[in-house]
């Protein structure tokens, strides 16, 4: 059923975005596409910026839900902790997570995917929040990053 789901959303995903590789846009209208299909409380992208000479940080990107914070460091919360371990992190309970960041205290579960240019730098994440426990698993895992691999192709 899930895999049925995210199968056909990544056919039509692909469809979506191929013809256009401005960054802003096609992440705006991916986000816009995994909230209308899925019902996802929060879904959204944290881009990898250095700005006048600071550290790189998470800047918040294109995203579908509440408002969220603006920034976060290399190994801070979830989004932090994927980008730094370069690996997918999947929390069933963020309250069980040493230093998440509660943008939003509804959210319960979350996943967190890094987004790879043609270096293989982490370029940004995509951060999906849900108001449940445990939400997502192994599958939301293989697919989102067949998602984000579709992005790092057309755009990074
Ligand atoms: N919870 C994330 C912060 C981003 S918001 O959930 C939108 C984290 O711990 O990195």
């Amino acid at each position: 059923m899930k895999r049925e789901h995210y199968a056909s959303f990544l056919s039509d995903l692909a469809l979506l975005i191929q013809d256009e590789h401005d960054e802003i846009s096609v992440l705006a209208n991916v986000a816009a596409a995994l909230k209308e299909s899925f019902g996802f409380f929060w879904v959204g992208f944290y881009l990898v910026k250095e700005k006048e000479g600071s550290a790189p940080q998470l800047y918040l990107g294109p995203f579908q839900g509440p408002t969220a914070c603006y920034r976060i460091a290399y190994g801070r919360g979830v989004c932090g902790s994927a980008w730094k371990q370069r690996q997918t992190l999947v929390v069933p309970d963020v309250e069980e997570f040493p230093g998440h960041i509660a943008c939003s205290s509804l959210s319960r579960s979350e996943i967190v995917v890094p987004i790879y240019n043609k270096s293989f730098e982490v370029v940004g994440v995509l951060d999906i929040d849900s108001t449940e426990l445990g939400t997502f698993d192994d599958i939301d895992r293989q697919y989102l990053e067949q998602l984000c691999q579709l992005l790092s192709k057309n755009l990074y």
